[in-house]
C-alpha cells in the first residue's frame, strides 16, 4: 500500500479509537482564564501552578534581558552562548537546591535523553518506574545501558531489580511527582535502596519544584534530601517557575561529566537570556515569597474537600495534578468536549501517555484560583 494511504488509514483508525489528538489554539497567557476559539474559559490544565506565567516582575526580567543580551544566544553553551545570565542561574539553582553544582539544559526532555546516556554505559542498568514520564522513557531508549521496570513506586521491586544484576553502574530514574497521577515518590526508599546497592537516584520533579517541600524545592525537600552524594534532581523552569528550560544539580563530578558529554547539552543553542532572566526572578520569588504555595496548597484542599463533599471519585494525589480516572477514551474525550462547552479547559489523557483503561480528566490547580473558580468546577464535573 502507498505510504500516504497507509498513514491516512492510521489516521481513521485512531479517530474510531477517540484516540485523535488536535491542536487547541489559545489566544492568550496561561492564567486562570484563557481564550479559546473566542471564548473566555477557566483553565484546570496548565503547568502554570504558581502562576508566574504572566507575572510583571517575571515578564520586566525577561525584557530587560532581551534588550541587553539580544533574542538569541546565537551559539551553544561550549561556543559562545553561554552568557552571565546562564551562569548566573546556574548558581542561583545550586544554592537553591543545595546542590555542589548545576547544568542548564533547553527543556527537560532533552536533560531526561541526555543523564542516562552520558552517564551510562552498554555494561551498566538503568531502571525506572513504570509510569515515569514520556521523556524518561525515551532516555531509556537512547541509552545503551540494559533498561529494567518497576511496578510503581514498589522501591522493594525496585531492590530486587538492583541485587539481581551485576552491573557496572546502575541509575535508578523515578518522577519525583508523577506527571499524569499527581503523587509523590517514596524518596527516603528509594535513596537508601540505591545507596545500600551502590546506585545513583535520579529524581525528575518537573511537577514538583517550586511547589513543595518548606523552602518550595520539591519533593526531595519534602522527603529531608538534598542532591548530593548518590541523589541528582532534574527540575524543569517551564512549570511552577513559570518560564523554560531545565537544570540537572548534583554533585559536581556528575554535572561535569554532564557538560564534557552530553549531548543534548552540547549541540543545542543556549537557552535565549530573555528565558534565563525570568527563570532567574523566579527562583528568587520562590525564595523569598512563600504565600504562592501556601495559596496553591489551600487550593488543592479547597478542592479535595468539595470533590469529595460531592462524592467525586480522586485519587491521593496531595499536588496541584487532580485526576479524575474515568476509564475509556470516548466518556473522556465526551467530558472534556462538554466541560469546555460550559466554560472549563480540563483536558482528556489517553493512551499511550497513560495505560490503556485509565484515560482521564487531569485538572491542575494553581495559586490564582479563587474557591468560586474551584465551586464552579466541582459543579460542572458533578452534573
Ligand atoms: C515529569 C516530566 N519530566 C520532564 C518533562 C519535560 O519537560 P519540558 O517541558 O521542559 O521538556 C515533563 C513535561 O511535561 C514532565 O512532566
Amino acid at each position: 500500500m502507498p505510504w500516504r494511504n497507509e498513514l491516512q488509514q492510521q489516521h481513521s483508525q485512531r479517530k474510531s479509537d477517540s484516540l485523535w489528538r488536535t491542536l487547541t489554539t489559545v489566544d492568550s497567557p496561561p492564567d486562570r482564564t484563557i481564550r479559546v476559539d473566542g471564548k473566555n474559559v477557566l483553565n484546570f490544565c496548565s503547568n502554570n501552578y504558581l502562576s508566574l506565567a504572566n507575572y510583571p516582575s517575571l515578564i520586566a526580567a525577561a525584557t530587560d534581558a532581551t534588550q541587553k543580551y539580544g533574542t538569541s544566544t546565537s551559539a551553544s553553551h561550549l561556543i559562545a552562548g553561554h552568557n552571565t545570565l546562564h551562569a548566573n542561574l546556574q548558581q542561583t539553582i545550586a544554592e537553591f537546591t543545595g546542590a555542589e553544582k548545576a547544568i542548564l539544559f533547553s527543556t527537560g526532555y532533552m536533560a531526561n535523553l541526555a543523564v542516562p546516556d552520558t552517564l551510562l554505559g552498554r555494561n551498566d542498568l538503568l531502571i525506572q518506574d513504570r509510569l515515569n514520564h514520556a521523556s524518561i522513557i525515551d532516555g531509556g531508549k537512547l541509552a545503551t545501558a540494559k533498561l529494567r521496570r518497576y511496578a510503581h513506586n514498589d522501591f522493594a521491586a525496585a531492590e530486587k531489580l538492583l541485587k539481581a544484576t551485576e552491573h557496572d553502574r546502575k541509575l535508578l530514574i523515578t518522577d519525583g511527582v508523577f506527571s499524569m497521577d499527581g503523587d509523590v515518590a517514596p524518596l527516603a526508599e528509594l535513596k537508601a535502596v540505591c545507596q545500600q546497592n551502590n546506585a545513583l537516584l535520579l529524581v525528575d520533579d518537573a511537577h514538583g519544584f517550586g511547589v513543595i517541600g518548606e523552602r518550595g524545592v520539591g519533593s526531595l525537600e519534602a522527603a529531608g534530601l538534598k542532591p548530593t552524594g548518590n541523589v541528582l534532581l532534574l527540575g524543569t523552569l517551564s512549570k511552577a517557575c513559570g518560564s523554560f528550560g531545565a537544570f540537572v544539580a548534583g554533585d559536581a563530578v556528575y554535572i561535569d561529566t554532564l557538560i564534557q558529554h552530553a549531548r543534548p547539552f552540547i549541540y543545542t543553542t543556549a537557552l535565549p537570556s530573555g528565558v534565563v532572566a525570568a527563570s532567574t526572578k523566579a527562583i528568587k520569588l520562590l525564595q523569598t515569597e512563600s504565600w504562592r504555595r501556601e495559596k496553591l496548597q489551600e487550593n488543592i484542599q479547597y478542592f479535595r474537600d468539595a470533590a469529595q463533599q460531592h462524592s467525586l471519585s480522586l485519587t491521593d494525589s496531595t499536588t496541584p495534578i487532580q485526576p479524575i480516572i474515568i476509564g475509556d477514551n470516548v466518556t473522556a474525550l465526551k467530558l472534556s468536549q462538554k466541560l469546555l462547552e460550559r466554560g472549563f479547559m480540563v483536558v482528556a489523557i489517553r493512551p499511550p501517555t497513560v495505560p490503556a483503561g485509565e484515560a482521564r480528566l487531569r485538572i491542575t490547580l494553581m495559586t490564582d484560583h479563587t474557591h468560586a473558580d474551584i465551586d464552579r468546577l466541582v459543579d460542572a464535573l458533578t452534573k
